[in-house]
């Protein structure tokens, strides 16, 4: 009989409740896979203010937690108690109204990160500690995920060391090693651990507290999401700064790919596009198309490429690169449809080639399911120029969209899309290997030639794509194994 395991995943982020990015789409779906192999798994959040208790049926459990915040003295909160839609999963929300009672996640209306982001995640992730001993929950594994949750590895093995909890491993995922929680050296005070841990080991960087480096050195296990990436982030080129922390962890450090959640992004089933397909009767996706073209005031033609883009605008997608290549690009004869919101600049330049071109090009700037679906299907191409890309969902859904992707050879993109070889036709879409705005263009253009003057290759690699799987059932099994790794390795650590 199988190792049944405690787990407590830990997050800042999660669909359905709160998202600005792929981490809540991690956190919202790999419990659930988890769950199906036969573990007690449960989610642990803030609610912020968009998380609606009405909404989502939250429960108060009752008393208020304290949680002892060194400096700041005893921080009380409220618990609410929630499930993942359409399962019994727990998910637990740390309700503070001062800390998380804001409309923005991680940032003000600005785009700066909140000046308490510090004291913000410093609480949340003693809270779900606390939260374990409030609820005599002791997980066999505690899975923390980036840096928002990267001090729940350093309290367990300070604070909670000599308590029933410092018994849990601690799983830390890092989904982007950019974001590391670098605070002003006075966090110590509130974390109260000692500063005997601020140390070059340890937390400090640079002469301020770096979260993600304690994280780094205390969890039981590490692991990131694509086994490329896994490489990548201990070399100086993507590891920013940290690249020999990871480097001194290598052998605890896994690089487990994310899933793709086959039940939303499915062109047989999907509610959002006008025509249903599939890889044996794909005549459906012109009409999608057709339709995507209408949605953004394109000229409806069936007969031209049309790339799409659903992202982050910030430059770690390229969208940089993109900008500076962007009029050039345009002189192909192509379309370009961009969803996405970020860099202010961004939206500006690309707002500006969509009213200068407007027959090429069509942006939306602001968060749309419904669009980045459509896109999905309608687009023939599907764009990802990222400088890096820890794992990437997008990709993983225009394939199986049959939207072949044009994506920089990096991370988990690289690790997912494999590069049309003009000989076999072997492929599933179009590498760029050094990204700059002439190898951006060259690679786009590829992608052009092939589709106007080699169709029987564009139809074999859209057939390819179509059949390609990357499932939850794979990567929870990889978890699993992690996690039965990281219990065996505190037991014999603390015996
Ligand atoms: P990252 O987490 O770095 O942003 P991922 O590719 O892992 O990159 O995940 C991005 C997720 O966010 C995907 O589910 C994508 O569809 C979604 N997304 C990003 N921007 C938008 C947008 N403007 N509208 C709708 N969905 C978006
Ligand atoms: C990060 C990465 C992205 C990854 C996601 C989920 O946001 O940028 O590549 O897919 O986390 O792991």
């Amino acid at each position: 009989m199988k190792n049944k395991l405690k787990i407590l995943i830990c997050a800042s982020e999660a669909v359905p409740f709160a998202k600005t990015g792929g981490l809540a789409d991690v956190v919202g779906i790999l419990p659930k896979y988890l769950a199906k192999l036969g573990h007690d798994v449960r989610v642990v959040l803030p609610r912020y203010y968009m998380i609606s208790r009405e909404k989502y049926d939250l429960k108060e459990i009752p008393e208020a937690m304290g949680t002892p915040m060194g400096s700041l003295g005893e921080v009380w909160c409220g618990i609410w108690e929630g499930k993942i839609p359409e399962t019994d999963i727990p998910v637990y929300f740390i309700e503070h109204e001062a800390y998380f009672g804001r409309e923005n996640i991680y940032n003000d209306e600005t785009g700066s990160g909140f000046m308490d982001n510090d004291n913000r995640f410093a609480f949340f992730s003693k809270a779900c500690l606390q939260l374990c001993k409030k609820l005599d929950f002791y997980p066999d594994v505690i899975h923390a995920n980036d840096w928002q949750t990267a001090a729940i590895p350093v309290f367990l093995n300070t604070d909670y060391a000599n308590d029933k909890l410092g018994k849990s491993a601690s799983v830390l995922t890092i989904h982007n090693m950019q974001h590391q929680g670098n605070f002003y050296e006075g966090l110590m005070d509130v974390l109260g651990i000692g500063w005997e841990h601020f140390n070059f080991l340890e937390l400090e960087f640079d002469n301020q507290v770096n979260l993600l480096k304690g994280g780094i050195y205390h969890s039981t296990l590490l692991t990131t999401v694509s086994e490329g990436y896994a490489r990548e982030i201990q070399t100086p080129e993507y590891g920013w700064g940290l690249d020999g922390v990871v480097k001194e962890r290598a052998n605890d450090l896994f690089g487990i790919l994310n899933g793709c959640d086959y039940d939303e992004w499915n062109p047989e089933t999907d509610k959002f596009i006008v025509k249903n397909y599939s890889a044996q009767d794909i005549s459906g996706k012109i009409e999608c198309k057709r339709d995507l073209q209408k949605a953004f005031n394109l000229p409806i033609n069936d007969n031209i490429p049309v790339f799409g883009i659903v992202s982050r605008l910030v430059r770690q997608k390229g969208v940089d690169i993109l900008a500076e290549a962007i009029y050039k690009i345009l002189s192909f004869d192509i379309q370009i449809v961009i969803l996405g919101e970020g860099e202010v600049w961004s939206h500006f330049y690309f707002g500006d080639a969509a009213n200068y071109l407007p027959q090429k090009i069509g942006t939306y700037f602001g968060y749309s399911n419904e669009l980045a679906h459509k896109i999905e299907a309608g687009s023939d191409f599907f764009l990802m120029p990222s400088k890096f890309e820890p794992c990437g969902l997008n990709q993983m859904y225009s394939l199986r969209y049959g939207s072949l992707p044009v994506v920089r050879a990096t991370g988990g993109l690289n690790d997912t899309v494999e590069n049309f070889n003009e000989k076999t036709w072997e492929g599933t879409g179009f590498k760029v290997g050094n990204l700059n705005a002439n190898s951006l263009y060259d690679t786009i253009g590829w992608a052009v030639y092939t589709y106007y003057n080699n169709k029987h290759a564009m139809k074999r690699m859209i057939e390819q794509a179509m059949a390609k799987r990357f499932t939850w059932e794979d990567s929870a099994k990889k978890y699993e194994n992690v996690y039965n790794i990281a219990v065996q390795r505190r037991k014999a650590a603390i015996k």
